[in-house]
């Protein structure tokens, strides 16, 4: 498939960017969108055009009924010079799986695909070179049918954005604080808790806004069925290290499966790390750090990549991993190996062995 090609002259394009870093994640965006609509059950010809705001007519589905997905992805400057994407193959199939669910067209993957890889070599001077940045990717779908039943929609916009970014937490790669509460719960059992859609985190803010009550950067996510089993943290999978194993989550159907966690659980592995994908109950999360057993705490995801916890914070019982350690308010040593080896493979600095990186 060809793309049209509207783009913005070099003389009206945005300066780049020097301190990305003070950017918040997100913030600013690259000169260029792609766009591309689904009329009478068809794709049309996509186009790489000035970003700017689309026509939605107010009565559009996804304004009512939220039917919508989104993507994200990054694309790294590697140490050889060259522009890599991570795993962009298991954004391009997570989007369709969450289409097929959400009952809109999937989008092909070699038009993802190529979509993707077009708007960056255009906006390609976006791409960060500063240590800890990268260009963001959002791919995201939505129904634009004018229309008040509730039903999928007869028409569609694919769009993609980039944003260079840094750090998706403004402390870093530094420990941060948790907080979990059996009152709100992110997804159900059989719901959209394993697809991206928009509604799952317009359903996180509540408990994002009571862990920064709390005074932490995250809420803990317990399982939406007996509110017990630990799930997620924040906008990551999540990992405890315990008595040296590492515990995650299951794929059950209300996580998101993510492409980080996919790929810690592997690189943990071969790392000589015994890796359980069992969901722990909080209270026994809690008794562990308290006696001392469960020693790290970290979630994954594109946008954190790794992201050390310190401590947590159940209601009103504060857990402080390995008080009165050395290691207390320290990053754990398997979160810094696997932050390492990720940030290594995106860099290009650690040897790619499982060919996760592309070019652009
Ligand atoms: N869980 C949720 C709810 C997320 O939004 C994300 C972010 O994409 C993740 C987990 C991590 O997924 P990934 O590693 O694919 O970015
Ligand atoms: C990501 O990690 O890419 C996410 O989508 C998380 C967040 C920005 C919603």
């Amino acid at each position: 498939m060809e793309f049209k090609y509207e783009l913005v002259p070099e003389a009206e394009r945005n300066p780049v960017i020097q301190d990305v870093l003070k950017v918040p994640f997100g913030k600013v965006f690259t000169d260029h969108m792609f766009v591309m609509h689904y009329r009478n059950g068809a794709w049309e010809q996509g186009a790489i055009t000035k970003l700017a705001p689309l026509p939605v007519h107010p009565g559009s589905i996804v304004l009512h009924y939220g039917q919508e997905l989104f993507e994200g992805a990054k694309c790294f400057k590697m140490k050889n010079g060259k522009f890599g994407l991570f795993r962009i193959d298991q954004n391009i199939a997570r989007l369709n799986n969450g289409c097929r669910k959400l009952k809109m067209p999937e989008v092909p993957a070699e038009v993802q695909d190529k979509a993707i890889r077009e708007l960056i070599k255009v906006d390609q001077r976006h791409i960060p070179t500063q240590d800890g940045c990268s260009l963001y990717i959002r791919p995201f779908i939505f129904g634009d049918e004018a229309g008040l039943g509730v039903r999928p929609s007869s028409s569609y916009t694919y769009c993609v954005l980039l944003c260079p970014v840094g750090a998706y937490y403004p402390e870093g790669f530094k420990p941060t604080k948790i907080y979990s509460d059996d009152i709100y719960a992110r997804s159900a059992d059989r719901g959209t808790g394993d697809v991206k859609c928009g509604g799952n985190y317009a359903a996180s803010l509540g408990g994002g806004a009571l862990a920064h009550q709390h005074g932490c950067s995250q809420f803990l996510w317990l399982d939406g069925q007996h509110h017990k089993y630990v799930e997620e943290v924040g906008a990551m999978n999540v990992f405890f290290v315990k008595n040296g194993i590492a515990y995650t989550c299951p794929l059950n159907g209300t996580i998101l499966p993510g492409i980080t966690r996919k790929s810690a659980i592997e690189l943990l592995k071969d790392s000589g790390i015994e890796v359980r994908e069992e969901a722990l109950a909080i209270d026994d999360v809690v008794a562990s750090i308290q006696n001392g057993t469960l020693t790290e705490i970290f979630g994954t995801g594109t946008a954190a990549s790794v992201c050390p916890v310190s401590e947590l914070k159940f209601k009103e019982t504060n857990c402080v991993l390995n008080k009165g350690t050395p290691l207390e308010g320290k990053i754990g040593p398997i979160t810094q190996k696997l932050y390492d080896l990720i940030i290594g493979i995106q860099r290009g600095t650690v040897e790619d062995k499982k060919g996760w990186i592309s070019y652009v």
